[in-house]
């Protein structure tokens, strides 16, 4: 169950945490990975990590935000792996300004990363993937949310919880387009990670019902079922990977 031999994996933002844990549970399962990160360092360490364990995988730097880029980095994943990227995984979704705080004293200026990353970032990536999946008549895009995109919060972060909601509506729509191809897609929404920071932080953490973060590998075996062939009824949902948290 869930082999992923002969499939080709992009993951962003797989430099490091969440990203990393998706990677390597993607290429455990068999999957050829292109490791996307936006610092070159992270990819190829992630990259180095996967072929110890005795797994393939290349390092394909560049920034999502970037359509040019995001087209190229996808061409020398189908390349280097020798086929279309036919698993996409949108991990990337930190930007290096959060923009927290409450909405009212945001300046305009800083609206735009969180959602830039979260939303558009996600559509030059599958906008650059479909032509391949559609080639070979299977796809499996993974969307990773964030609680922050289902629930309204007051810890600061309505941009991020924009640019999140928006892509799980987007996905959503992918998923009905695409769903006769051989295509499916779905968004997992995160709660708290082991490695977050951020206001009011410690005050989730303690809310958490199975009493624990969330880890890479929690991330990763949910993605490693999502891109699953066993997968193919699943589509167009938005699962909560959050140790029991509420949404509301
Ligand atoms: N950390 C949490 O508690 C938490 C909670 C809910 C959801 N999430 C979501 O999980 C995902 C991963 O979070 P994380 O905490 O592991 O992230 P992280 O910040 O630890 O790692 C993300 C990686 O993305 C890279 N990156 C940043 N901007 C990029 C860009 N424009 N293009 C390509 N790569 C870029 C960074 O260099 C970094 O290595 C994100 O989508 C995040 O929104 C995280």
């Amino acid at each position: 169950m869930f082999d992923l031999t002969g499939h080709v994996a992009l993951v962003t933002g797989a430099g490091q945490n969440a990203g990393a844990g998706i990677a390597r549970a993607l290429a455990e399962q068999g999957a050829a990975v292109a490791v996307n990160d936006l610092r070159p360092e992270r990819a190829g360490a992630t990259c180095a990590e996967i072929e110890k364990a005795g797994r393939t995988a290349t390092p394909v730097p560049f920034d999502v935000t970037d359509l040019d880029a995001v087209r190229k980095g996808v061409a020398r994943a189908r390349d280097a792996l020798g086929g279309p990227v036919d698993i996409l995984v949108n991990n990337a979704g930190i930007p290096g300004d959060m923009g927290y705080g409450p909405f009212r004293d945001i300046e305009p200026g800083r609206w735009h990363g969180p959602v830039e990353i979260n939303l558009f970032g996600a559509m030059n990536c599958v906008h650059s993937v479909l032509p391949g999946m559609r080639e070979v008549s299977w796809g499996r895009i993974v969307q990773i949310s964030s609680g922050a995109g289902r629930t309204g919060l007051s810890i600061g972060v309505s941009l991020y919880g924009s640019g999140k909601s928006g892509v799980e509506g987007f996905i959503r729509h992918i998923s009905q387009e695409e769903a006769t191809a051989g295509i499916t897609a779905n968004t997992l929404a995160l709660g708290l990670m082991q490695s977050a920071g951020g206001p009011g932080v410690a005050d989730i953490a303690a809310g958490i019902p199975v009493g624990r973060l969330g880890r890479p590998e929690d991330v990763g075996a949910a993605v490693a079922f999502l891109a699953s062939p066993e997968a193919s009824w699943l589509t167009g949902q938005t699962i909560d990977l959050n140790g029991g948290s509420v949404t509301r």
